[in-house]
């Protein structure tokens, strides 16, 4: 019996260490081909996603899925703004999947979530 819980205690640990690794992993990696599209959204949106303009809306840490409908929807026309529908219009589906990944995996600086 002995035997049995060190073996189911010692699997527990090995699971909990992968978890722990793919956490860890997960909000360390910024993807690398929205990193370099994103240039182009800094001068507006700042570094790193965040501005303290309240003109420009914070892109860091936002939901992918958000993010991605609004450049869509910028693209199509369903969403309207002189500045921002042409910056849409210039990207690919890729480009604003790409984007949309990129911001998403960005940190919010701390507080902001106390602000909104
Ligand atoms: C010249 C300035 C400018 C540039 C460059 C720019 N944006 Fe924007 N963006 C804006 C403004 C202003 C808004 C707010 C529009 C509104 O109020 O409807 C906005 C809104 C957005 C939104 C909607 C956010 C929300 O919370 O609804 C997204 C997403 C976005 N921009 C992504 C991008 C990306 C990605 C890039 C780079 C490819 C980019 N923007 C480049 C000015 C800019």
């Amino acid at each position: 019996m002995g035997r049995l819980v060190r073996v189911i205690s010692a699997a527990g640990s090995v699971l909990l260490l992968a978890t722990t690794a793919a956490a860890d992993s997960a909000q360390s990696e910024i993807p690398e081909a929205g990193r370099q599209k994103a240039v182009q959204c800094i001068a507006c949106h700042g570094v790193g996603g965040e501005t303290t303009n309240p003109g420009f809306p914070d892109l860091a840490g936002q939901n992918a899925a958000y993010l991605q409908n609004q450049l869509v929807s910028f693209k199509s026309g369903s969403r309207y703004h002189p500045v921002m529908t042409p910056v849409a219009k210039s990207l690919s589906d890729e480009d604003i999947r790409d984007l949309a990944a990129y911001f998403s995996a960005l940190e919010p600086a701390a507080g902001r979530e106390e602000q909104q």
